[in-house]
């Protein structure tokens, strides 16, 4: 029987090979104290939604420039926030940006929610957004679950029932491995492994830290998980 999979190992490589992205804070910042903005937090997870990383950066450093807080989003005439988005898609997207940036500048007095339910209340923001911004700015423990962690923690624990079924399954693994340290960080270490390292085809499973953890590698069947319905 394998070692239980340790949140420490994952952020120990997180701290050596995190991608260094436009709305992270780094290492050194980490160190220091610095917390990230939930104004960037919050505005990359919305243009993620739909779209890759590559394509999100610079929009994300031209939506920063032009309007560097959330008041500034707030006051911009709607047409001219849909004109910067023009080319990220998904243009709900857009309205739903500029009326929770009113929400957020005008009755919330230019706090973001710190909850999952509070940010979830929010337009454009549903449940996986909403751990993903409450982990990341606030620290809180929230379990994070996207297509990368699906595809990592099928396989570290060879989670045998098909997706869509697995996911409740999935929920409660990722709730049980998030930590109360660095949730934030211990949810982008799990989306840059299933990015870089875990990957759909072909996984460097010699670079992870999972290796000896991972009951998929063992058994030298990594790319059968995750299991899919039978169509
Ligand atoms: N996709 C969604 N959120 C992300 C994040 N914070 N870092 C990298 N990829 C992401």
């Amino acid at each position: 029987t394998l070692p239980a999979p340790a949140p420490a190992d994952l952020l120990a490589w997180y701290d050596r090979h995190a991608r260094r992205l436009p709305w992270r804070i780094g290492p050194a910042e980490r160190g220091r104290g610095v917390t990230p903005d939930p104004y960037r937090v919050w505005l990359s997870e919305i243009m993620l939604q739909q779209t890759t990383v590559t394509a999100v950066k610079p929009y994300f450093e031209a939506f920063l420039d032009r309007w560097p807080d959330v008041a500034a989003l707030a006051a911009a005439p709607s047409e001219e926030v849909m004109k910067a988005w023009a080319g990220l898609g998904y243009y709900s997207r857009a309205r739903n940006l500029k009326a929770a940036a009113e929400a957020v500048a005008g009755t919330l007095g230019g706090k973001f929610p710190q909850t999952e339910s509070g940010l979830a209340a929010l337009p454009g923001i549903g449940s996986y957004t909403a751990a993903a911004i409450a982990s990341i700015a606030f620290d809180q423990p929230a379990a994070v679950v996207d297509g990368n962690v699906e595809r990592v923690l099928t396989r570290v624990f060879a989670v045998e029932t098909p997706l869509p079924g697995a996911k409740s399954e999935i929920r409660r693994l990722q709730e049980r491995l998030t930590p109360k340290a660095r949730p934030g960080d211990y949810a982008q270490a799990m989306m840059d492994l299933g990015a870089t390292i875990c990957t759909p085809k072909r996984p460097a499973c010699v670079l992870c830290p999972w290796e000896a953890s991972c009951a998929a590698h063992a058994a030298g069947i990594e790319e059968s998980f995750p299991r899919k319905a039978a169509k």
